[in-house]
């Protein structure tokens, strides 16, 4: 391995598709933050990956910064993370064409979130749609990550990219480090407030069913006293027969760190219009911090552009290094 760092290597990314959701919280950033002192870490705005959907330029553009903004506001403190926007460095693009070399058809073709989205945007179903987790592979592979912090629908996009990295470094030698995927063992799934079959999303959720991170209180409130639920009056967990009781449970333990019996303790004998108003009031306080922090960095548009601009160069220089490894072995003639 060319690179000869102490600590070990922690990276993830979110596409700015859409305001940050809970979900994106509980079963992403939280878990960044945990690690940043025993790990290297790099997170970034995944610009490129948000365009396989149409986006509205303006709309992308003040998406990705609040998303920087939330980062911070989230606890990254940019001392200690590599905060970037994917974009600006073009190693990922240049990478990304070399895993595309690599990874199959079949591969391609089997990705569940594939499926999904071309079924849900059957008038735009691009080139990029299907080559997204190539890549992913590329933006993972390029900074030797050791971990994948991500929520369980990004596993299997990690697990290609071992076996994408193993199949390279089979013909090349050890060129790419294989990394692991680490997911939270609380909110790794969290589903839609309104249909809880459907996983919390930014984009492509009814506004009903996300909460976002810069939600206000009332509008929190609201969405969680209007969460679906059963016509049972049980608090208990049962993710196939109660799923969306389920999903506020996990909501509630992964806000306040209670477990499910604790859970199905404090709200035995009560009703659900207690229970939801108690998981709502959870993320308000959860979330209210973030929000607060992240409206003051918003007006500091300065810092803002500081931040960006010296994660870009610092990743930038790791993503070199792997990228002319990558070219060498490949056989192009060195610039
Ligand atoms: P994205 O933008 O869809 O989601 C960002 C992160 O949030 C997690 N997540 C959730 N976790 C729990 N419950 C939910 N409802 C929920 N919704 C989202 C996702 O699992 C993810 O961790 N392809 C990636 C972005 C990406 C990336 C990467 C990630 C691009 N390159 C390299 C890691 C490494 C994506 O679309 O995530």
């Amino acid at each position: 391995m060319n690179e000869t760092t102490v600590k070990k290597r922690m990276l993830s990314g979110i596409k700015p598709s859409g305001d940050l959701t809970l979900g994106s919280y509980l079963g992403a950033i939280r878990n960044w933050k945990e690690r940043e002192d025993a790990f290297d870490c790099y997170y970034f705005m995944a610009d490129l990956h948000s365009i396989t959907v149409r986006q509205n330029p303006a709309d992308l553009r003040r998406r990705s910064l609040e998303q920087l903004a939330q980062y911070i506001a989230c606890g990254l403190d940019p001392e200690k993370n590599v905060l970037f926007f994917q974009s600006h460095v073009h190693q990922h693009a240049e990478l990304g064409w070399v895993m595309n070399c690599y990874a199959m058809f079949g591969e391609l073709s089997r990705m569940t979130q594939f499926k999904d989205k071309s079924a849900k945007n059957a008038e735009n179903i691009n080139g990029g749609l299907f080559t997204y987790p190539a890549l992913m592979a590329a933006d993972i592979l390029l900074y030797q990550a050791d971990l994948v912090p991500v929520g369980e629908d990004q596993k299997q996009h990690v697990e290609l990219t071992r076996d994408i990295a193993k199949r390279f470094n089979g013909v090349y030698g050890d060129v790419f480090k294989i990394p692991e995927p680490y997911i939270p063992k609380v909110g790794a799934r969290i589903m839609s407030l309104a249909n809880p079959e459907a996983k919390m999303s930014k984009s492509e959720d009814e506004d009903a069913g996300r909460v976002c991170l810069m939600d206000r209180p009332e509008d929190i409130m609201r969405l969680f006293k209007r969460a679906v639920t059963d016509c049972d009056s049980v608090v208990r967990y049962d993710p196939v027969e109660k799923k969306g009781i389920s999903n506020l449970m996990n909501i509630y333990s992964a806000a306040t760190g209670r477990s499910f019996e604790q859970i199905e303790a404090e709200f035995a004998g009560r009703g659900y219009g207690d229970f939801k108003k108690a998981v709502g009031e959870s993320v308000v306080e959860l979330l209210r911090p973030i929000r607060e922090e992240a409206t003051k960095l918003l007006a500091d548009k300065a810092y803002l552009q500081k931040v960006c601009e010296e994660g870009a160069q610092k990743a930038a220089y790791v993503a070199e290094k792997t990228l002319r490894k990558v070219y060498k072995k490949l056989g192009f003639v060195a610039r």
